[in-house]
């Protein structure tokens, strides 16, 4: 009797399991086995995934799904039709970035969902799983049933393990000039903090988290959640649920009341989650790149890092101005050339120069479509005049667009503007959107903003001029596929000290910085500031950190463009200006030698072409000894180190601008022991002999 109904079971689950297709149980791994992907159909036919490190569930039963303007959400009822594993390892290299060689080695698992009514209509869930993480994406391929879709929202759930310690910023639609919050998950409540931008019109819903947003866990794993290549989509905020602690995807919208639109077939950007042990291995790993497409660009030989001074503080501390009729203009040509010789005189490669273009006299307001035009400078500016004279002592100018937000006035002129950086033999151009998006009704990371800025890219690079986007989209790894990407702005960089009436960039904020926004990709924080309380243009303002920990950023902060930023005047004469012009711009390897999130990060990388390393390492508003091994430098050599770092009697608001230089002979047995004052940090530089 038994025997008989075990055989009518195994009959019946054997129909099932081929009238379904696949089985619908799936797993896969990581190449090295530590991380572990288990999806699976729910009783109602709902996919779901979980992900384990070593063992140990780190994110429970999540389940994805779609809604859609005008016709039913995909989310339940599905079978499995198909399963199919890849693997793939590859070594590529980087024109430019933190290091010269990328290895990319994951195993690939996607599932072919199919409604079993409704219309049956397909996606595929592809996981991408590496050592360091995870990716996954959906693609929709071209089918009968869905054409054209206006998707209203993405339902990708992550369901966290704890409540745990997370480093975070609110998930705004416009804008990324937050600072950092720490908090437990069930704590998030991000409407409360929506007022930290002076600049821009913010909407942020409730208690949503901008990505990268990372956590550690009881059991101290690091866990970062973004996206790689956001491409013709949303960005992607996370939706915070308190008390069960489960992130949802929520995109960033529009007033017309969708998210995206698309037609079939298209592919979604990665979702991804960087697993890590160490807080440094977060930024040594090279997950979102991985997940991006290679090089499309056939010339790249005019794509450089470079170091570079601008006429751009002096505004932001009000010594001089953007507009002309103040009487007080920035951007004349005796001040251009001023510092064009500074930059020659001290070998920077390029000089920024704002407020270049008419139109800075109403530039924020109401009225400000059609104000910029890009092309026409102002009359005590003479444009040929400046690039001519830059040319002759080999610096190169770069220009500045600011669009004041007013996009559609902006797509008109791009041609006409890249045409003149051509023209001119500019190859870099800083963007700005400064302000409420022109059109009204969209927002600066909806689908319409991620279409113009990688227009924005592509019309830049057809001129052979790389882009550096101040109010930008985030980074989500484009660079590795248009390498003209170079950097961006994207959080809150040294401007709020100049002029934040909330007291500027606390001393932590670098501490986080590294583990959360730079995970994304380059910065353009412009670092740099010697003037560290600035009382004669701004004395209610200052930088709250030391001059170390200034010079510490143009090593922790990773950008193949990086400013001096403070006033010549500031620099000239100055013994700590040495390390900037020293410091290199591209690097052959990076190692985060040690660090914890929200209280320092010491981080050394070594020059391409020189074999030069650099150092740096800052620290919150503690002080603390850190002790540097300096082993990863090469076997039998000697270095030649010159170690810029606090002095005893240092302080981030007492006294920031106490600082020692120390030059000694090191070898990769040595270890350096060094004291970060309250605010502090060090910066290094080992020169191979
Ligand atoms: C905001 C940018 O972040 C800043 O660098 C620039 O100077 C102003 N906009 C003006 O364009
Ligand atoms: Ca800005």
């Amino acid at each position: 009797m038994f025997f008989k109904f075990s055989v009518v079971l195994i009959v019946l689950m054997t129909v099932f399991i081929v009238g379904c297709g696949y089985e619908p149980y799936q797993e896969e791994t990581s190449p090295d086995k530590s991380i572990v992907i288990q999806t699976n159909l729910d009783s109602e036919g709902q996919f779901y995934y979980k992900v384990l490190y070593k063992g140990k569930v780190v994110i429970d039963s999540s389940t994805v799904g779609f809604e859609f303007k005008n016709i039913p959400p995909m989310k339940n009822g599905f079978e499995i039709l198909r399963a199919k594993k890849q693997s793939d390892s590859e070594s590529y290299e980087l024109p430019w970035g933190e290091q010269r060689y990328v290895e990319s080695d994951y195993n690939q698992l996607k599932i072919d969902l199919r409604e079993k009514e409704n219309l049956g209509r397909k996606f595929s869930v592809i996981f991408r799983i590496f050592n360091d993480g995870i990716g996954f994406r959906y693609d929709f391929p071209k089918q009968k049933n869905i054409d054209s879709v206006v998707i209203t929202d993405e339902l990708t759930q992550f369901r966290l393990t704890g409540d745990h310690k997370v480093w975070w910023t609110p998930g705004d639609w416009d804008i990324y000039e937050h600072l950092n919050n720490t908090s437990k998950i069930s704590e998030i409540d991000a409407l409360s903090k929506r007022s930290h931008s002076s600049l821009a019109q913010t909407y942020i819903p409730f208690n949503a988290v901008n990505t990268p947003v990372t956590m550690k866990t009881e059991d101290g794993i690091y866990l970062s959640f973004h996206e790689a290549n956001l491409t013709d989509y949303a960005d992607m905020t996370l939706l915070v649920d308190t008390e069960n602690l489960v992130l949802t995807s929520g995109l960033a919208g529009n007033d017309l009341g969708y998210k995206v639109e698309q037609k079939t077939p298209f592919v979604t950007p990665w979702r991804t989650i960087q697993i890590a042990e160490r807080a440094g291995d977060l930024i040594e790993s090279n997950l979102i790149l991985n997940l991006n497409e290679p090089n499309q660009l056939a010339d790249i030989s005019w794509i450089k890092p470079m170091k570079y001074v601008g006429i751009w503080w002096e505004m932001h501390l009000g010594k001089s101005s953007w507009d002309m009729a103040s009487g007080r203009h920035g951007a004349t040509t005796e001040n251009a050339k001023r510092y064009i010789d500074f930059a020659a005189k001290h070998g920077f490669d390029g000089v920024l120069v704002e407020g270049w273009n008419t139109g800075w006299e109403n530039w924020i307001g109401d009225d400000r479509e059609g104000i910029f035009d890009f092309v026409t400078p102002y009359a005590d500016y003479d444009l040929e005049e400046v690039v001519s004279y830059a040319n002759e002592k080999g610096v190169q100018i770069i220009m500045h667009h600011e669009t004041s937000a007013a996009v559609s006035t902006y797509e008109q002129q791009l041609d006409t503007a890249f045409a003149l950086c051509e023209r001119l033999g500019i190859h870099a151009v800083k963007t700005g959107y400064v302000g409420q998006i022109i059109p009204d009704g969209y927002y600066h990371h909806g689908q319409y903003m991620v279409r113009h800025y990688r227009k924005v890219l592509l019309k830049a690079a057809e001129h052979k001029v790389m882009v550096n986007a101040h109010e930008p989209i985030k980074d989500t790894g484009i660079r590795r596929t248009f390498p003209n990407m170079i950097s961006r702005e994207g959080l809150r960089g040294n401007e709020f000290n100049a002029w934040s009436s909330d007291g500027g960039n606390p001393p932590e904020h670098l501490t986080i910085i590294p583990f959360t926004r730079m995970l994304s990709g380059p910065i353009d924080f412009t670092p740099g500031i010697f003037d560290i309380k600035f009382d004669k243009y701004k004395p209610n303002n200052q930088v709250n950190t030391t001059l170390a920990h200034q010079l510490a950023l143009y090593v922790v902060i990773y950008s193949p463009i990086q400013m001096a930023a403070d006033l010549p005047e500031n620099y000239e004469g100055h013994p700590a200006f040495q390390f900037i012009k020293d410091v290199g711009i591209n690097w052959d390897e990076t190692k985060v030698l040690e660090g914890e999130i929200g209280e320092f990060v010491t981080i050394a990388r070594k020059e391409r072409e020189t074999g030069n390393w650099f150092i740096g390492s800052v620290t919150d508003e503690n002080d603390r000894k850190i002790t540097i091994p300096l082993s990863f430098l090469g076997k039998d050599k000697t270095y030649r180190a010159m170690i810029y770092k606090d002095a005893e009697d240092a302080h981030w608001d007492k006294n920031p601008t106490a600082y020692v230089i120390e030059n000694k002979e090191v070898q990769n047995t040595d270890e350096l022991k060094i004291y970060l004052a309250p605010g502090g940090g060090v910066a290094i530089s080992l020169f191979a002999n």
